[in-house]
Order: C-alpha cells, then structure tokens, then sequence
C-alpha cells in the first residue's frame, strides 16, 4: 500500500516541489484517503491507476496536497513597512509620471494576501492616476484561484482587515464583504507552477511573467524540499529588478541559504533587498 502512496508524493515532488515528511505525509494520507472515497476506490494503487487514466485529477490531487492558509494583512509589519517607507521612497526617487511598480504574490492562495497588497499600495500613494500599479497574483491551486477571482470573503475571513479598509475597499453585505472593484483591477490571477519558473534559465520569460519591483513569497517555501528551497530563493532572485525587495514568511529566513540579497535591517521583520548591482556583474 505504501509503494503507491509513495508515488504519489514522489510525483508531488517533481512536478510542484511540494515535500512530505512527517506530520505533513499524515495530513497528506488523511486527505487522500478521503479522496479515495469520495470516488469509491479501494486503495491507493487504484488510486494511481486513477490518476494516470484522469489527467483532470492532478488538479483535484493539487488541490488536496496544498495548504492554503491565508488571512487579510497577515504579518502587518511587511505592510506598514510597505506603506511607510518602500513607496514614499519610490514617489521621492521617481518624479517622472507614470510611476510603476510591478508586484508578484507567488503561492497567492485565496487572494487575501494580492488583495492586501493593494489595498496598501492605493493608500499609500498620494496620487493613484500617477502610477501604473500592477500586482500579479499566482497559485497552483485552482479551487484557490477560483475563490481569489471572486473576491468574497465572509466576516471570519476578514477578521484581521482594518476597519477603515474594508469601509474604503470592500462592498459588504450581512455576511461578509467583496473586494471593490478599484482593487480587483489592479490584481491579475494566473495558475502558477513555482517549478516552472525554478527549471527555467530565464524565470522572468519562461511563463511571460517579466520583471517584478516586489515579490512576496510568503508561506510557500516551508513546504518544499530544502534542496529546492535553494532553488527558489536563486529564482526569485532573478525575477526580481535591481533595487527589488522580497517578503518571505516569518518560518523562512534567507540566512539559511547562500543569496545575494541585503536584509532589510529597519523593518524588523523579513524583508530582503537585491542588490543594485549583482556580484557577478
Ligand atoms: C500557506 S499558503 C500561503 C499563502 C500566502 N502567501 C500567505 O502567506 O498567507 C501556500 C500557498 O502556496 C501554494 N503553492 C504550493 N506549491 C506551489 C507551487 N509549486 N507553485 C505555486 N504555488 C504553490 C499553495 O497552493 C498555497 O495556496
């Protein structure tokens, strides 16, 4: 029985990263085993029989072995740091209009994280129609992307939203609230595979995704194998421009890896600048 459900986390590895050691492989085969009964098979060799003959269910099995936690503003010293000092900088350093800033949220889950972002950007800028804002917003999983697109989140799920946001950027209704409408054009969801861009020489044309001023990448690397871990910081690396910052998640400081990056000192929490002029040029 284990053969096969080891297949199935070999192929999770190759084809997304994703590691499970631990109490990650229990979660993993809990919710597999749920799987196979909502579609009334034995055991995990039919399970893989299932899958090879249903290319679809790679998706389903994607979507099984994420973990999707995500809130509104979660470590809100990365967004004050944001709004306080990385875009007030930038309106001093560029006086030509429009001004533009590209954002990529890699691992985006249900969107709360895009969509603080831009909420933060709209605030923060003294003149919006100065700027062209962009935040691409990407996830392996569809059924995250799905709910993201819509941008309605019940009251539990914007717990943590400020007061003043959701008055000045959602449309609430008894339950809950929808991202307006400002917000939602300034975000573009895309179905992203990390190890697309990871097996790339050139990350930023392999899937037409460009340059980026910010990335965050936040909660997403913990759950893959250390060594591609290292791959993904050097990815991330070169799909950002000179000058560029990445966020990462409070569990995944960079000094565990070999970078190029300078820590960002005054923000006191994981922020990483790259480097105006990289060591190798
Ligand atoms: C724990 S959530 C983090 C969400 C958000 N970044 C945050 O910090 O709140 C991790 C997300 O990474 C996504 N993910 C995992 N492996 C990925 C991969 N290979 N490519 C793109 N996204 C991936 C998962 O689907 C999940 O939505």
């Amino acid at each position: 029985m284990d053969e096969y459900f080891d297949r199935i986390t070999h192929l999770l590895r190759d084809k997304c990263r994703l590691s499970f050691t631990g109490h990650k492989r229990t979660i993993l085969r809990r919710r597999l085993e749920t799987r196979l009964e909502q579609l009334n098979l034995p055991d995990f060799s039919s399970y893989w029989g299932f899958l090879l003959a249903n290319p679809a269910e790679e998706g389903n099995l994607y979507d099984l072995a994420t973990t999707n936690e995500t809130s509104f503003f979660r470590n809100l010293d990365q967004f004050l740091y944001l709004k306080n000092d990385i875009i007030p900088c930038r309106e001093r350093q560029s006086t030509a209009v429009p001004r533009s800033l590209r954002i990529l949220s890699a691992g985006c889950s249900t969107g709360e994280e895009p969509y603080s972002i831009a909420m933060t950007l709209l605030d923060a800028v003294s003149c919006a129609d100065e700027w062209r804002l962009e935040i691409v917003a990407g996830d392996l999983s569809e059924n995250c992307l799905q709910v993201a697109r819509t941008g309605y989140y019940d009251d539990n799920r914007l717990r943590k939203l400020p007061r003043e946001y959701r008055e000045r950027f959602m449309v609430s209704d008894a339950q809950g609230a929808t991202v307006s409408d400002d917000i939602k054009r300034m975000v573009r969801f895309i179905r992203l595979n990390l190890d697309d861009l990871m097996k790339s020489d050139c990350p930023a044309w392999s899937a037409g995704l460009g340059y980026f001023d910010i990335i965050f990448c936040r909660n997403v690397m913990i759950y893959f194998a250390p060594s591609c871990q290292q791959q993904l910081v050097d990815t991330l690396h070169q799909l950002l421009l000179p000058g560029g910052y990445l966020f990462t998640g409070d569990a995944e400081p960079l000094h565990l890896f070999r970078h190029e990056f300078v820590p960002v000192a005054a923000a006191g929490c994981l922020i990483y600048q790259k480097l105006e002029k990289s060591f190798n040029e």
